[in-house]
């Protein structure tokens, strides 16, 4: 089974772009199922809505997976509720609307798509890997296929939860930071793992962010009103295939950069 999954897609610009390359991943991929972050799809990079998320849709993405940003719009509370192709952080308050994870059938194959989110410097949330344990207490008796998106901030609770659902799961992908890592590995459980996926939006900003009030925001730690930058924009994602037991057997990862746009 081969799968892409497109880091954090921000703002019009990362939907725009992601229209440009996603073809060409699949031309040359030619992947059985595509998902992508979306926490950041709004224009203003906040959150998501239907019509962002039917847009997505319309390109190919088949799934969208989320994190802290999953409640700044507010369509979102009716649209998590009714959207089944739509997954929020398991590890989230459960009276929350959504789920935190789905099931979906790739050439009648049940695969299961994850999303928890991290701790260290996040938003107060259920312990990650305690909520993994239960989720797989009852994923695992439905399918060894299992995709983990974990949205959290720092490298080594990534590595951690990665390690922990080593041989557990079938990839642990990270996303959130926006900057692509180099780490891309196959665990000696066969669990494919990637630190950060990265974004797909403005490439200019700080994380898609104008660097200018980003700068301002650092220098005088006064708040700033966020502006998503303008100029060339970039794609990351990761491919990654399994085999017939639900087994990473290869990873790597995929990087579009745009030149000179004004
Ligand atoms: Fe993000
Ligand atoms: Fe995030």
């Amino acid at each position: 089974m081969k799968i892409v999954m497109i880091g954090d897609i921000t703002g019009q610009a990362g939907i725009d772009y992601l229209g440009e390359c996603l073809p060409q991943v699949i031309a040359e991929k030619n992947p059985d199922l595509i998902i992508a972050n979306a926490e950041n799809a709004m224009s203003n990079g906040r959150g998501i809505n239907r019509q962002v998320a039917e847009q997505l849709y319309d390109l190919g993405v088949e799934f969208l997976t989320m994190g802290n940003h999953v409640w700044d719009h507010k369509d979102a509370f009716t649209l998590l509720q009714e959207d089944q192709r739509i997954v929020r952080p398991a590890n989230m308050a459960a009276s929350l609307p959504g789920r935190g994870h789905v099931y979906c059938k790739v050439h009648g194959q049940e695969v299961a798509i994850v999303n928890i989110i991290g701790r260290t410097y996040m938003n107060l949330s259920d312990c990650p890997f305690q909520t993994m344990d239960h989720l797989l207490d009852e994923i695992s008796k439905r399918t060894p296929f299992i995709i983990v998106d974990f949205h959290a901030e720092v490298t080594s609770e990534k590595l951690a939860m990665g390690y922990y659902l080593d041989g557990k799961v079938s990839a642990v992908i990270g996303t959130h930071t926006h900057v692509q890592t180099a780490d891309e590995q196959i665990l000696s459980g066969q669990t494919a793992y990637l630190t950060d996926v990265g974004m797909t939006g403005p490439a200019q900003g700080i994380l898609g962010v104008d660097k200018s009030l980003i700068i301002e925001r650092f220098r005088y730690a006064t708040p700033v009103r966020f502006e998503l930058a303008k100029g060339s924009r970039h794609f990351h994602a990761v491919y990654f295939e399994l085999d017939k037991a639900g087994r990473a057997v290869s990873i790597e990862r995929i990087r579009y950069v745009e030149k000179d746009r004004k």
